[in-house]
């Protein structure tokens, strides 16, 4: 969606309608589908905080919502997406099926669904690998309850590569995504060269932990832009094409988050931001 008063800042597309420059770009699935490469976090968010936060992510100009069976706000999370003023079809959502629970993908589903208040999900994730293994019985319920049309994408989440490769050798269907850990600090070109080759988007976590927001190169490229630290970090993973999905439960943060379509990393920013992932 682009409206009047929206633009482009280098090869980002935004819009003004929630009065910051939210990014509206999103990435190919290797299903069809797309995926809005800005999205709001929603882990340790509980309660009516969690239906305020979705509303304020929402206002903001976010259209991609995360949350998990683990997460125990799925309830909260739909009663935000109920309660604001924005169409569920507008929005993409992300659950994840908790690993282990091989068996009972297609009750945990339904039981998401219904607390979501929706018919179907966006984005369906196994959460972590189960026992350190692939699973790919686990694997081949997401793609019945895709089949099914009850999760229009499915993927996994801290999968390593060998894991995806064997998901894929089980069942002939690559993952749509898979969610990792990922900051500046934690860049590894290969790996995310791993996921390009296999046509996997890259979806990055906790981007603002592990010391990101004090580094002092990331602070002195904000100072140079007129930026927080957080606003050039989530920048540093678009224009990297990775999404990402900053949580926060302060309306000033879920804003300060979102505006972040009106300034561009040099080539040499993104290169000192790369750099800090080097061992
Ligand atoms: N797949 C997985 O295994 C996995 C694991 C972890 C997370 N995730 C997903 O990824 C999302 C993001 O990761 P995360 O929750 O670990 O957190 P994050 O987005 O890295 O944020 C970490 C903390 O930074 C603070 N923060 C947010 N915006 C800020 C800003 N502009 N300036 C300063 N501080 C700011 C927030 O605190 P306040 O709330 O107090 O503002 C938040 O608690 C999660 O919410 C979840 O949806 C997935």
């Amino acid at each position: 969606m682009i409206v009047a008063g929206g633009g482009r800042v280098g090869n980002m597309t935004s819009d003004q309608t929630s009065g910051t420059t939210f990014p509206r770009d999103t990435v190919p699935l290797n299903d069809g589908g797309q995926i809005p490469l800005l999205g709001f976090g929603t882990w340790q968010i509980k309660g009516d905080q969690a239906r305020q936060s979705v509303i304020w992510a929402l206002e903001a100009g976010y259209r991609h919502i995360d949350t998990a069976t683990i997460y125990g706000n799925k309830a909260e999370v739909g009663a935000g997406l109920r309660d604001s003023s924005v169409d569920r079809d507008e929005v993409f959502i992300t659950t994840k099926v908790p690993g282990g629970s091989t068996g009972r993908e297609a009750e945990t589903l339904h039981a998401s669904l219904e607390k979501l208040g929706t018919d179907r999900v966006d984005l369906w994730l196994i959460h972590w690998p189960t026992d350190g293994g692939a699973d790919v019985q686990m694997w081949q319920a997401l793609i019945d309850a895709q089949k099914q049309g009850l999760a229009r994408s499915i993927g996994v989440s801290n999968y390593s590569i060998p894991m995806i490769d064997e998901v894929l050798a089980g069942t002939g269907v690559t993952p749509a995504v898979n969610q990792i850990e990922l900051s500046p600090l934690l860049f590894d070109r290969d790996l995310i060269g791993h996921h390009l080759k296999r046509n996997v988007v890259v979806e990055g976590y906790s981007a603002l932990r592990g010391g990101t927001l004090d580094h002092p190169t990331i602070v002195e490229i904000a100072k140079r832009h007129g930026k927080s630290p957080a606003q050039v970090i989530i920048r540093w993973h678009l224009q990297r094409k990775i999404v990402v999905i900053p949580k926060s439960v302060r309306r000033e943060r879920i804003v300060e988050n979102a505006d972040v379509a009106d300034f561009e990393l040099s080539t040499e920013d993104m290169d000192a931001l790369d750099g800090l992932g080097s061992p």
